[in-house]
């Protein structure tokens, strides 16, 4: 664990990032590639620890995949030719790794081990397996499947009709992938709309899915052809410097080649309605996963409420919103965003207890949290509690204020930002 003191003094951001590859698209590039028969080339990838862990499972399945800079190539003899690991598959820090795959894995013929690190085996896993089980999984686990280590049988699925509890593009992604391999027709409801990026990827694979008002149709049985997928930048790496760029003095910092699914935008909405002072570009909206060039300058910013079904379009970018949120004027509300608790680490209490060192006015609750913005941040000793949004939440800040902050771990960022302090010293005037 490498502890850090980051003694910025208030620089004047200036300057051009082009941010790396989405997480949610890298992870899926390997997955479609695994299942398609023949050779799937991936570009843009992302080289974050968590996306390697997916790779890293997949060869353990048998599947040949190079690695040469962010290009990927997969040979793959499609899923019905995995092998049977003999080892653990081994996920990290990857909810999206570790869900998804108990999603492939539930219709193969394959007998699988799935554990990840301590923060996995926090992480509620039965969402994934109560739906996988009524298709006909067999898996088990730790408090019957609630926790890791999972065992998972392969065995033969069926079609279901599921309503999701809770919003979850990581569930809703693993009953669409054990589809692949389930008689019938599964029809997903949901109430708030996740990341569509599985959606999208099933047809840039040649797969024919419906997805009309919240409800996704998705016939079983459907083969999958290898193609090339372009990955685009990651909006919640790009919503650091969003931020950053608004909230520093005399700043202005343009982000090239970021994903703008419009089920990742909440971000944008966000800064638009507190004012944020933003010139977009989208360049290709016809593109399986359109992309943008944002421009963000120095702002005014006023607070707003953030609830209902923006939250699952702005997820991850909680942390980071929470620290937008101390400079805006009045008080800002986030609420309906219970799932926090169960991310990473918990992010209602991480992101209370770390903004308030930094002397934010900032209160948790039940689903969300409360800031009255204007109150002058200073120095402090941070925790990132092993989350990566947390660590680059306190860079950020860090970037903002006078004194030193000094975080205990930073290793954690490079689960979805390895290059990301890299990207700071490129706009640091
Ligand atoms: C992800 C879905 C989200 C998100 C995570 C990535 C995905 O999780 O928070 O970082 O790639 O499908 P949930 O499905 O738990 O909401």
């Amino acid at each position: 664990m490498a502890d850090v003191r980051l003694h910025y003094k208030k620089p004047i951001l200036h300057g051009d990032i082009t941010v790396p590859g989405d997480k949610s698209v890298s992870h899926r590039s390997i997955m479609f590639g695994s299942i398609a028969e023949g050779r799937t080339t991936v570009s843009g990838f992302l080289l974050g620890d968590d996306c390697l862990s997916t790779i890293d499972c997949f060869r353990k399945l048998g599947v040949e995949i190079e690695l040469n800079d962010t290009n990927v190539v997969i040979d793959s003899q499609g899923m019905k030719n995995w092998k049977e690991p003999i080892d653990i598959l081994y996920t990290g820090n990857s909810g999206t790794t570790t869900r998804l795959m108990l999603g492939l894995l539930a219709g193969s013929s394959i007998h699988a081990i799935l554990n990840g690190d301590a923060s996995i085996g926090k992480r509620p896993m039965k969402r994934v397996i109560t739906p996988l089980r009524k298709m006909g999984a067999h898996i088990t686990g730790r408090m019957d499947g609630q926790y890791t280590p999972l065992a998972i049988k392969g065995s033969p699925l069926h079609a279901i009709e599921y309503t999701m509890p809770v919003a979850s593009a990581q569930v809703k992604s693993a009953i669409l992938l054990a589809t692949l391999q389930a008689e019938g027709t599964t029809v997903i409801h949901e109430k708030s709309v996740s990341r569509d990026h599985t959606e999208r990827m099933l047809r840039q694979f040649g797969a024919e899915i419906t997805v009309e008002n919240g409800t996704v149709s998705y016939k079983g049985g459907q083969t999958l052809h290898a193609t090339h997928v372009d990955v685009p930048g990651d909006i919640s790496s790009a919503a650091f410097f969003l931020v950053a760029g608004a909230m520093a003095e005399n700043s202005e910092i343009t982000l090239h080649n970021v994903g703008f699914n419009p089920t990742r935008t909440g971000i944008i909405d966000v800064l638009a309605a507190m004012g944020a002072d933003m010139r977009i570009i989208v360049a290709d909206e016809e593109a399986a996963e359109p992309t943008a060039t944002i421009t963000v300058r120095t702002s005014d910013l006023a607070a707003i409420t953030i609830d209902g079904e923006l939250i699952p379009r702005l997820i991850d970018e909680i942390p980071i919103i929470a620290l937008l949120a101390t400079k805006a004027k009045g008080t800002t509300v986030i609420r309906d965003a219970a799932e926090l608790k169960v991310k990473e680490t918990d992010r209602i209490t991480a992101v209370v207890n770390e903004l308030k060192k930094l002397g934010a006015d900032i209160e948790a609750t039940d689903d969300g949290m409360i800031i009255h913005g204007g109150s002058e941040l200073h120095g402090a000793s941070l925790q990132t509690y092993g989350d990566h949004r947390i660590g680059m939440m306190g860079a950020i800040a860090a970037l903002l204020i006078d004194d030193a902050v000094e975080l205990d771990d930073i290793e954690c960022i490079a689960v979805s930002y390895p290059t990301f302090f890299e990207d700071i010293q490129k706009i640091i005037k």
